[in-house]
């Protein structure tokens, strides 16, 4: 087996570089107060980028659960266990790549993929990341984990917190969140409280509560969840043959998760699996939109947080965690961050739909956005784009029905059947 291409990790600040083998309660840094992120040192791989592509792919032919793991299989590049095979999984990632020949016509592109991560075990990308956040809390010694959550992250936890026997405290704004995570957190057994405040809100509650009880957070503030989640970049290069798109659009919440494709694309390029970047994009809801703010008000500089307010709950977050990671992903990739209406994201989903794959509102920005950028000249038609589809189609199918005719009721008669089909045809 070849020697890992990425050695030592350790929790690195942001901001000031200070490095901490044992980090705050809400891993903040106890010097500035920026986030921290799992820093390796790199080595390129004694045996070379091939031997790592070759050893990646013949793990899906393993029976080992960390093997068949979508994430794990990847571990050379996420060394943050001792052992990968003591991970808590569900097989996440593995998640497919699917051309998308009409949305690329409406869109105005000749190549068009989605890669849909939220054919997750919980129906989210979430999975990618709380595998390895909730690996190592038990590794740690917790009993509890805890999360605030727009319903995804917390559905994920649920489900895993329960197959690691943890206990788990989710806290949700009341009345925001789809009933199909709701249900989900419900049915996994955590404790889920809803609060009469929103995302940010929550997210303000649960720090104070993990800074007076011992509870393992695993918001995204949490560095390890990053580093589940940066495999997704790894395994879209596995299926594109490591032929490096011109762009990946994804939407932009609490702003991890395009952090952390960023990162898992910066050192694939270091350990020379990749010689490029993708542009990575960032897609708003206009609602709920800090990071198009920030980087056309401020140029990247500031952030100012902004009341949030979008159908697409999943992004319904007006004051994201990980801003200055996504600037600096932006920044380094040479992505555009834009923002798209509410209109546009439901006509988008339609279209997702219609392709048989579907998704959930939020992940339907990414190809409004895509349409933006088209139109703006900043994707050409001839770059090769994938989205990154974040969410099930299930999730919220209440918005799904909202937005759209519900199915017909008719008599239980044949011919008023045939009288419908002829309709349609006409
Ligand atoms: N898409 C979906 C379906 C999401 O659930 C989220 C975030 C995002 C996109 C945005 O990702 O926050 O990394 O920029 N959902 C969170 C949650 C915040 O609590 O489930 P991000």
């Amino acid at each position: 087996m070849p020697e890992a291409g990425l050695t030592q990790p350790e929790l690195r600040c942001i901001g000031c570089n200070a490095t901490f083998a044992d980090p705050a309660r809400d891993f903040r840094c106890i010097h500035c107060g920026d986030l921290l992120e799992v820093a390796y040192t790199v080595e390129s791989s004694p045996v070379g980028a091939p031997a790592l592509e070759t050893l990646w792919r013949s793990r899906k032919m393993s029976l080992d659960p960390a093997d068949q793991s979508g994430v794990w299989r990847f571990r050379e590049m996420l060394p943050i266990l001792p052992d990968a095979r003591a991970a808590v999984t569900l097989r996440e990632g593995n998640t497919p790549v699917y051309p998308m020949p009409r949305c690329a016509r409406s869109a105005g592109v000749d190549h068009l993929l989605a890669k849909h991560q939220g054919m997750n075990p919980t129906g989210s990308f979430k999975d990618t990341g709380m595998t390895a956040a909730l690996s190592v809390a038990r590794l740690k010694g917790f009993e509890w984990v805890g999360c605030a959550s727009t319903g995804n992250t917390s559905a994920s936890m649920a489900a895993y917190a329960a197959r690691a026997g943890m206990r788990a405290l989710v806290l949700l704004p009341e009345g925001k969140i789809a009933w199909g995570k709701l249900a989900q957190s419900v049915d996994y057994g955590a404790h889920t409280v809803q609060l009469k405040t929103d995302f940010d809100g929550c997210v303000n509650v649960l720090i104070e509560v993990v800074r007076r009880y011992p509870l393992y957070l695993l918001n995204s503030m949490n560095p390890y969840r990053l580093e589940g989640q940066k495999t997704a970049a790894f395994e879209l290069m596995e299926q594109l043959d490591w032929q490096v798109p011109d762009h990946l659009i994804v939407p932009g919440g609490n702003l991890a998760n395009s952090s952390a494709l960023g990162k898992g694309f910066v050192e694939m390029r270091s350990i020379g699996l990749i010689r490029t970047l993708p542009r990575i994009s960032i897609i708003q809801a206009a609602g709920a939109n800090p990071l198009v703010r920030c980087m056309k008000e401020f140029g990247g500089r500031r952030m100012e947080p902004v009341k949030a307010e979008t159908r697409a709950t999943a992004i319904r977050i007006g004051n994201p965690a990980s801003w200055k990671k996504a600037v600096a992903v932006l920044r380094e990739t040479g992505g555009a961050c834009e923002q798209v209406s509410e209109e546009e994201i439901a006509a988008a989903k339609q279209e997702i739909g219609a392709e048989g794959i579907g998704c959930e509102p939020a992940s339907a920005a990414t190809l409004a956005g895509l349409k933006n950028l088209v139109r703006s000249g900043f994707v050409r038609r001839a770059d090769s784009v994938v989205l990154l589809l974040t969410g099930h189609c299930l999730k919220d199918p209440e918005y799904t029905l909202d937005m759209r005719k519900p199915a017909l009721a008719i008599d239980a008669d044949p011919a008023a059947v045939i009288q419908l089909l002829e309709a349609s045809g006409a």
